[in-house]
């Protein structure tokens, strides 16, 4: 799976920039929400990337609990290492999770399995290490959920068809209710949390993600330099008229006790 996007230090940084918009601060103030943390809970965030969720989590369970950020990248790891926050980071992955058996209340995945070749797997070491009764949160993406507006809809879902082949399963929440079921959960109806930009604000989780997406699809799909950056400069070019959405599905999931 080395085609797939690589989180190295320029998509780390990349991504810590998207993750600081407001889009993306409002979706994780609705993960925790769903989550309600108690003081004094112990959490794994599996593949916490740049640790925004791992921090404010940590902050929620306070003194006497324990937040561990995992994460199979080096550049990733450093930017939660770097957070103010007391969060333990570790390398690992969903496939296996650095943690005893029966050791957390909470687990929580967001926007991570839709990158995991075994989510069978990945599902089975989250039921391992909640203890009886521990609730998991998993977030991911359609990809067929984008509506984005451009003056050249062929090039767009040109660009859009190579950019799914930045993660393993682009349409990983159309079966993920099973598939946690299927796991030994208990799973309450998913939710979704739609992401919406309009108008020419630059500070968005849409205009943050035309670098990363550039970046990954040139020579893929046929698509060379030039046909990459007309679309990105297109949809810039955009401004207030400027039409973009996208949903993630969240999934709650209880562990039996
Ligand atoms: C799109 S980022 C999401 C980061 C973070 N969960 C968030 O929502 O802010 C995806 C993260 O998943 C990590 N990742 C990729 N494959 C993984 C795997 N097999 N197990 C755990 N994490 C993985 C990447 O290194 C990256 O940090």
């Amino acid at each position: 799976m080395t085609d797939m996007l690589q989180f190295d230090t320029e998509t780390a940084r990349r991504v810590e920039a998207v993750y600081s918009t407001p889009d993306v601060i409002a979706q994780r103030a609705e993960v925790r929400a769903l989550l309600a943390l108690r003081p004094g809970e112990d959490v794994v965030d599996i593949g916490a990337g740049p640790g925004f969720l791992a921090a404010e989590m940590a902050d929620e369970v306070g003194p006497h609990g324990r937040v561990h950020a995992v994460d199979p990248s080096a550049s990733m790891r450093g930017l939660a290492a770097g957070r103010e926050a007391p969060i333990e980071v570790d390398d690992g992955s969903a496939e296996a999770l650095p943690l005893p058996s029966a050791s957390v209340d909470v687990a929580v995945a967001t926007q991570v399995l839709e990158y995991v070749v075994d989510v069978r797997q990945a599902l089975g070491e989250i039921r391992r290490v909640l203890r009886p009764g521990g609730r998991a949160l998993v977030l991911d993406t359609d990809w067929d959920s984008i509506v984005w507006h451009s003056t050249d809809d062929a090039r767009t879902a040109r660009v859009l068809a190579a950019w799914e082949e930045h993660l393993v399963d682009p349409h990983l929440p159309r079966t993920l209710g099973p598939a946690l079921a299927a796991a030994g959960f208990e799973v309450a109806p998913p939710r979704v949390i739609p992401l919406l930009n309009t108008g020419d604000d630059r500070d968005t989780y849409s205009a943050g993600l035309v670098p990363i997406i550039t970046a990954f699809v040139r020579g893929r799909g046929g698509l060379d330099d030039d046909e990459v950056q007309a679309w990105a400069d297109d949809v810039a070019a955009l401004d207030d008229a400027t039409f973009f959405s996208l949903n993630r599905y969240v999934f709650v999931a209880t562990s039996g006790r």
